[in-house]
């Protein structure tokens, strides 16, 4: 069974305040686009166990993996004993602040409900997948929803504006627990930017981030002088950034000049926001 992965940006994120857990409670706007990660899931004999396959070599270790993990607690849930073999096309860049990993745990929670025949309500596969990380949950409600609690308590909206834009990637991760921490230690509102219908783009990761790697900054503030830009910041707790553009037509030669700029190497795609899976 194919399984399309979307990505997501965060269009807002806001840090409430520190939770007893040692988690942050939040509130984020996200919303899924157009770049994504591909996956087979398929039914194998019992024996087998779960195989996993992985176009990055980085990420084939199947004991370390969202995508593994997903599959292992839904079977462990609901007392099904199969096989499952997972090959997961890795296009979603790693530790960006996309949510790739997480992405991946929700569409494997979302095959084996199907391929098992297990029908289990969506509520119940994101009790589980609040398990696996603070913003798996969201990926079973697409295609844009205010986040709040942990990440997981959800409200879908439909988004008013077509958005748009040019998304980029340093080839450097930033750590998630790393950036809240560092935020926890000097706690400051991310800088709001451009007002949209239903959001003013604003992200509170972003101060930690931008003091430590200024890179972060200079690509944002570079974006935000393009006459194609309406608006840039980073997602999540980074290291992706990503340009929000008036219309489709300059996202082709906005990527070339960032190419130019930055490096013909880096990580650089179009993309829309998604206005439905698959
Ligand atoms: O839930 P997830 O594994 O994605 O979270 C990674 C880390 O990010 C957590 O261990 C925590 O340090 C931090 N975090 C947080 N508050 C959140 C989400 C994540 O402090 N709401």
């Amino acid at each position: 069974m194919k399984q399309f992965a979307p990505a997501k940006i965060n269009l807002y994120l806001h840090i409430l305040g520190r939770r007893p857990d040692g988690f942050h409670e939040l509130e984020t706007l996200m919303a899924l686009i157009s770049v994504r990660d591909i996956l087979e899931i398929d039914i194998i004999s019992a024996d087998a166990g779960i195989e996993f396959a992985c176009s990055d070599p980085a990420l084939s270790d199947a004991k370390d993996n969202l995508a593994t993990k997903a599959a292992r607690l839904f079977l462990d849930e609901f007392k099904v004993s199969i096989g499952v073999r997972i090959h997961l096309e890795k296009k979603i860049p790693v530790g960006a602040g996309l949510g790739g990993g997480s992405s991946d745990a929700a569409a494997v929670l979302r095959a084996m409900n199907t391929l098992t025949r297990t029908e289990a309500p969506v509520a119940r596969l994101a009790e589980l997948a609040a398990r696996l990380g603070s913003d798996v949950p969201f990926f079973l409600h697409p295609p844009a929803a205010i986040c709040r609690g942990r990440g997981e308590i959800i409200e879908p909206i439909n988004l008013r504006d077509d958005l748009q834009g040019v998304l980029v990637h340093p080839g450097f991760g930033v750590s998630t627990p790393w950036a809240y921490r560092a935020y926890a230690q000097n706690p400051r509102a991310g800088e709001p930017g451009r007002a949209f219908a239903d959001f003013t783009l604003r992200n509170d990761l972003e101060p930690p981030a931008f003091s430590k790697y200024p890179w972060l900054p200079t690509v944002k503030n570079w974006f935000q002088k393009q006459p194609e830009v309406i608006g840039a910041l980073m997602s999540g707790s980074g290291s992706s950034v990503f340009a929000l553009t008036r219309t489709a037509d300059g996202q082709g030669p906005l990527t070339a000049r960032f190419r130019t700029e930055f490096g013909a190497t880096l990580f650089a795609e179009t993309f829309s926001v998604a206005k439905r899976i698959g």
